[in-house]
């Protein structure tokens, strides 16, 4: 297969600007912040950025409540900030990828305000309202942030309904103008010199427009049939203006990846599935992690439901919603912690898609473990929190759960130096650093050279200059150890291993038989290798990859 557009070679980059680099000392990120470290992301290989929201927000759910599609918001700085900053990423070959919130906008929106002083205001229909049933909500659907889905607005006596918080109202889709408003903002930002967008909260575009009692709210808020209607138009725009797209697209089966990122006519370039980081089948503030086995067959499952180009995965073991990889899936004690970062790496940076890497993860930055209530910063945490005390939920095994899967645990300041606060701002930051910047840093990491930036540096020219890992077939090894994912990715030429053990347990792996008799190298490792006939032990956390050349 050849490869035709920029984004099926690169690698990305997630920013959350608001905790990348400080650059004028108010405590916040900002743009010229990103700016200034361009260089350091030149140095780490990627292609592309994707920039969390930075439009103008009251910031209730940091930057996703947006009131204002057109401006920056001034904490981040100003247009010109933006315009030089994305000239900036151009000149060093980095596009640039912006975050488009199409399903809400913030109850402080122009929009919204009009429309909730008045049901006869123009704007009324573009959000959703019901009348009260019963002397209470219209029907039984849920916030994903807790609680009903509706509020009660005095002014029209009526309620709108909020799949987020409820300074998020939803928008209404079915309205042509509407829908013409939110094209408009896409080619706003398009004609501004964007280079693709991630569409956040894509699958709740369609309301199930019976609006009535479901057993669980995804019925009818998620996936609703109808939705292809909006998101084939919004493909087309797209298209037409030759911008890649990847789309926050949760819940959706295996089963039905084609029908959503197939090249053809799929409704988007690729997509993030969630199921490896679960929370579809757990409450998502539970204790529980994945086994190995759960882990090996959840992403394994997706990359064979895209096989046979049926599309395009986006990968990714972190995000700003989801704690860090390393206490998540690894081990964040000192002796453990970058042996099973890059073990978590490789498990998933060369599968088939295009990997993402969310910033920090390439530090092997840790969960923060916040000990106290004031610590809390994210809207969802705090309304948890809260909701379990109501629950009389023991306070301390209430904050532990947050601890452990808050959201707060990846927008902590990236750990730029030793130096207070991590080297991100001279001023008290937003958000409490995470302590542990004394020793995880990336002044640190980029002067040892066995580092977890490091490994993800040659990861990235690994992938680049190997078209078999960016283009070749992926094929699930099935005999391993329980503690162990392993797979191969193949083309005529060549066969990749990449064997990796997700455990605090050493492991015994024995080469595939078929692959037995090839010349091998081993190209990338974080643990000494030795193959003795044909088999090798890998210590607790260890992970490889060899190259085999495939007989002519
Ligand atoms: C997405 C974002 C999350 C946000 C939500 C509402 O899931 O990733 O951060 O809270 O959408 O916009
Ligand atoms: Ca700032």
């Amino acid at each position: 297969m050849t490869l035709t557009n920029w984004w099926q070679q690169a690698v990305g980059y997630q920013i959350y600007p608001k905790s990348f680099y400080d650059s004028n000392n108010d405590g916040i990120g900002d743009l010229n912040g990103i700016r200034q470290k361009i260089p350091y992301l030149r140095k780490l290989g990627i292609d592309f950025v994707w920039l969390c929201p930075i439009y103008r927000s009251p910031g209730i759910d940091n930057g996703y409540d947006i009131s204002d599609y057109r401006n920056i918001d001034p904490q981040y700085g100003t247009m010109e900030d933006f315009d030089n900053l994305i000239e900036a990423f151009h000149n060093y070959g980095i596009k640039v990828v912006m975050d488009m919130v199409l399903n809400h906008t913030s109850d402080q929106h122009n929009w919204f305000q009009q429309a909730k002083a008045s049901a006869s205001s123009p704007f009324h229909d573009y959000y959703i309202w019901k009348k009260g049933k019963n002397n209470g909500v219209p029907n039984n659907w849920k916030s994903i942030f807790g609680g009903s889905g509706w509020q009660y607005n005095s002014q029209t006596n009526e309620y709108y309904f909020h799949l987020y918080a409820a300074q998020q109202p939803d928008l209404n889709w079915e309205n042509p103008k509407l829908r013409k408003e939110m094209h408009d903002v896409i080619k706003y930002w398009i004609q501004k010199g964007v280079d693709g967008f991630r569409l956040d909260a894509i699958t709740h575009l369609k309301k199930l427009q019976t609006f009535e009692d479901v057993p669980d709210t995804d019925m009818a808020t998620r996936n609703v049939p109808g939705i292809e209607v909006f998101l084939k138009d919004l493909k087309k725009l797209y298209d037409d203006c030759h911008i890649m797209t990847v789309g926050e697209v949760g819940a959706v089966p295996p089963e039905e990846a084609a029908k959503w990122v197939n090249p053809k006519n799929g409704f988007m370039d690729m997509l993030f599935q969630f199921d490896h980081v679960n929370f579809g089948d757990e409450h998502k503030f539970d204790f529980s992690t994945k086994s190995v086995s759960q882990i090996r067959k959840s992403l394994s499952h997706w990359q064979q439901a895209v096989e046979h180009e049926h599309g395009c995965l986006g990968l990714f073991v972190e995000n700003h919603d989801l704690p860090r990889s390393i206490s998540y899936f690894g081990n964040e004690e000192p002796d453990q912690r970058e042996a099973s970062a890059k073990a978590i790496a490789l498990m998933y940076f060369l599968m088939k898609g295009i990997p993402f890497i969310y910033e920090g993860q390439e530090l092997g930055m840790t969960n923060k473990h916040i000990t106290s209530v004031s610590e809390l910063n994210d809207v969802d945490s705090i309304r948890f929190y809260r909701e379990e005390l109501q629950k009389n939920i023991n306070a301390q095994i209430a904050l532990s759960k947050v601890a452990f899967k808050g959201r707060d645990n990846a927008r902590t300041p990236v750990q730029w130096s030793n130096q207070q606060f991590g080297g991100f701002s001279v001023t008290e930051p937003w958000i409490e650093p995470n302590e542990n910047y004394k020793e995880i840093n990336v002044k640190d990491e980029l002067t040892h050279h066995n580092s977890v930036f490091t490994f993800y540096q040659t990861m990235i020219t690994i992938r680049k200059h190997n078209p078999t890992l960016q283009s070749g077939a992926f094929a699930l090894e099935k005999k391993t150890a329980d503690n162990v994912i392993a797979y191969r990715r193949v083309s005529n030429q060549e066969t990749w291993l990449i064997v990796i053990n997700l455990s605090n347990q050493p492991a015994d792996y024995r080469i595939p038989s078929d692959l037995q008799k090839l010349t091998y190298e081993i190209m990338l490792s974080n643990d000494r290798i030795d193959i003795n006939n044909n088999n090798f032990e890998l210590d607790r956390w260890g992970a490889t990859l060899i190259k085999f050349k495939n007989k002519e």
